[in-house]
C-alpha cells in the first residue's frame, strides 16, 4: 500500500475492508467510501473548501447539546431524514403515512381524558380535533394511544418558550370503545426551524427559507399494531409546498373547518357539524407481522 494514485486509491481503501468481520459494517463502509470518493472526484474540492467543510461539520457537532441536535437538523434540511423515513415506513394499503419525529418530542406528556384540552394557557384560536383510529380495513381500535404535541400560536414549543407552562400543548389521549379520539387545542402556527447555528447559515447561503407549515405531531400506537409517527398539516398553509424539512404528504393535509365553512366543500370524513374550528382525521394502523399470523 504505497504510492497510491488518484486512479487506484478508492479500490485500495475498499479492499482494506477485507479485514472487517461484521458484514453489515463492511457493506455500509464500502458504500460510504465509494460515494465519498465519487463525490470528491466529481466536485474536486480545493484544500480550502475541504477545510471549510470540516469546519462546518465541527460546528454542527459543537452546537449539539442534550436539548439541541444540529446533526438531525442537518439531516432534516437535506432531505435525508425523510428518505430514511420513507425507506423504513413504506406505505401498506390504506395505512396512515409517516413523517419525521422532529426535535421537540417529550416522552412524558400528561395522560388526558377524551375531549380534554392540551392547551393549558387558553390563548389562541381554539380548535377541536377528532376522528377514528382503525386498522387498514377500517375496523375501529379501542384503547389506541395518541401522543400529541404542537406549537403555540407564536410558533414555539413549550421547551423553546419560558412563558409557556411546562407540557403546554402536549398530551396522551386514548381512543374510546368506538375507536374514536377527541381533543381540544389551539390552531398551530407555521414556524422557522432553529437558524442560530451552522445549519441556519447553510440555509441562508443556499437561499432556502427555514419555515415549516403549521402542523400537529402524533405518535399513534396500539397493541398488535405498528406505531406510526406522523404530523397533520393544515390545508391552505403557505409553506405546504416548501417545508424546510420536506415532511409534507398530501394524505396528511387536513381540512381546517371554520364554523362559517360551507360543509359541501369538505371531504366526507371532514364535516362541519359544530360552531367550532375543527379538524376531522382518521388514522389507519397496520398490524405488526405477529398480529397478522
Ligand atoms: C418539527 O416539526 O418540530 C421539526 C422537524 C424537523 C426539524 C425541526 C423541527
Ligand atoms: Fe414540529
Amino acid at each position: 500500500m504505497r504510492d497510491l494514485t488518484e486512479e487506484n486509491l478508492t479500490e485500495v481503501v475498499i479492499r482494506k475492508l477485507g479485514d472487517t468481520d461484521d458484514p453489515r459494517l463492511k457493506q455500509v463502509m464500502s458504500s460510504l467510501i465509494q460515494s465519498l470518493h465519487a463525490f470528491i472526484r466529481e466536485v474536486e474540492p480545493t484544500q480550502d473548501e475541504w477545510l471549510e467543510a470540516i469546519k462546518f461539520l465541527t460546528e454542527v457537532g459543537q452546537k449539539c447539546t442534550d436539548e439541541r441536535q444540529e446533526f438531525i437538523l442537518m439531516s432534516d434540511t437535506l432531505g435525508a431524514s425523510m428518505l430514511i423515513d420513507a425507506i423504513n415506513n413504506r406505505k401498506v394499503d390504506d395505512a396512515t403515512e409517516s413523517s419525521v419525529l422532529g426535535p421537540y418530542y417529550r416522552a412524558s406528556a400528561p395522560e388526558l381524558e377524551y375531549g380534554d384540552s392540551i392547551n393549558i394557557t387558553n390563548e389562541g384560536d381554539s380548535l377541536e380535533v377528532r376522528g377514528l383510529v382503525s386498522d387498514q380495513y377500517h375496523n375501529p381500535i379501542k384503547g389506541a394511544i395518541l401522543d400529541i404535541w404542537q406549537t403555540a400560536p407564536n410558533g414555539l414549543y413549550d421547551v423553546q418558550d419560558d412563558k409557556q407552562p411546562d407540557m403546554n400543548l402536549r398530551g396522551k389521549i386514548l381512543t374510546n370503545r368506538d375507536g374514536r379520539y377527541f381533543f381540544r387545542t389551539v390552531r398551530p402556527a407555521s414556524y422557522p426551524i432553529p437558524t442560530d447555528g451552522p445549519v441556519g447559515k447553510m440555509l441562508s447561503a443556499l437561499g432556502w427559507h427555514p419555515n415549516r407549515p403549521a402542523h400537529i405531531h402524533f405518535i399513534v400506537s396500539a397493541k398488535g399494531y405498528k406505531p406510526i409517527t406522523t404530523q397533520l398539516f393544515i390545508e391552505g398553509d403557505p409553506y405546504l409546498d416548501s417545508d424546510a424539512v420536506f415532511a409534507v404528504k398530501n394524505s396528511l393535509v387536513a381540512n381546517f373547518i371554520r364554523p362559517e365553512s360551507d360543509s359541501s366543500q369538505n371531504t366526507p370524513s371532514n364535516s362541519a357539524s359544530t360552531l367550532q374550528n375543527e379538524i376531522n382525521y382518521d388514522f389507519h394502523l397496520e398490524p405488526t407481522p405477529r398480529a397478522q399470523s
